[in-house]
């Protein structure tokens, strides 16, 4: 998924450039989110810890019919295998995952969820901390990494960007993938600052698949997308016209046409994951 609220960029191609102005394209398409908010209503809102609920509704009033940034992080607490199933289907670039720095001694994720990039970091960190809010995405976390055998590799705590309970200079790299915007509640000047906090001199800051890069640009973040085709990869069929008819509603009439479990990402209206923004702290 891309954050919704954003920008949907279309594919820059490949470039390793200060993180452009300008750079957001279009909308998302109006309608787009409308079965996601029709899920949930202000009696779900009661899922929230303290902590959650200062940040995601901090003036007491939100409803995830009218915010689709809410009903997504109802949908973490109260459907975290739906949302599982999703970002299974949304695979990162590879070069995304190539592009990250090698042999990091600690690497500190942020908004890990379900795992999509914790799964990948395992190799290129002799230790991985995977910060995650909810609970129960950080349950279906922990029982991947022990199918997987990397149970002991990787810590999944709870954190939010704004506060991260780490050390100062503690990680190589500290990164967050579809996680981190600059709203307060989901990152903001305090949770970019954290991020740089726990990051050592020299290491690097990287936020995957950003949104608001005019944002990042102005603190110093360079951009890098890589090129060609993506598709999101479904379970099989069936499960692609079920995913649809919840995250891409407009796009489901399409994807039971195509009859495939692999739809590229532009038939679904979202941008792919094939793009980050970093910034390396200086020595
Ligand atoms: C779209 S999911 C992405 C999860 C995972 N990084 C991935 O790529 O699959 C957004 C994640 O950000 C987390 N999140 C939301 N607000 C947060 C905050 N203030 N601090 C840390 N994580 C947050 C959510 O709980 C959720 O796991």
């Amino acid at each position: 998924m891309t954050w919704p609220e954003g920008p949907v960029r279309g594919a820059p191609g490949p470039s390793d450039a200060p993180v452009r102005a300008g750079a957001e394209l279009s909308e998302v398409p109006a309608g787009a989110d409308r079965e996601l908010r029709r899920r949930y209503t202000t009696a779900n809102l009661g899922v929230f810890t303290h902590g959650e609920a200062s940040r995601f509704v901090p003036r007491g009033d939100g409803d995830p019919q009218k915010d689709i940034v809410l009903a997504w992080e109802l949908l973490y607490r109260l459907e975290p295998e739906l949302y599982d199933r999703l970002a299974r289907a949304e695979r990162l670039h590879p070069e995304v995952v190539g592009w990250l720095p090698r042999e990091v001694d600690q690497i500190a994720e942020v908004g890990a969820g379900t795992g999509r990039l914790t799964m990948e970091l395992i190799g290129r960190g002799q230790r991985v901390v995977a910060v995650e809010p909810a609970l129960p995405l950080r349950r279906i976390l922990r029982r991947k990494l022990a199918a997987a055998g990397h149970g002991d590799r990787v810590r999944v705590i709870h954190g939010f960007f704004d506060q991260l309970p780490l050390p100062g200079d503690f990680a190589g790299l500290v990164v967050a993938c579809s996680a981190f915007t600059p709203s307060p509640g989901h990152g903001g000047e305090a949770g970019l600052a954290e991020m740089e906090r726990v990051c050592r001199p020299g290491g690097h800051v990287v936020i995957i698949w950003p949104n608001h890069l005019d944002w990042l640009a102005t603190r110093g973040y360079r951009y890098v997308s890589f090129p060609g085709p993506m598709c999101v990869e479904f379970g099989s069929h069936h499960e692609a016209v079920e995913l649809a008819r919840i995250f891409y509603p407009k796009a489901a009439g399409e994807v039971w046409r195509r009859g495939s479990r692999k739809v590229p990402f532009e038939v679904l209206g979202i941008n792919p994951p094939r793009d980050l923004a970093y910034k390396v702290l200086p020595e």
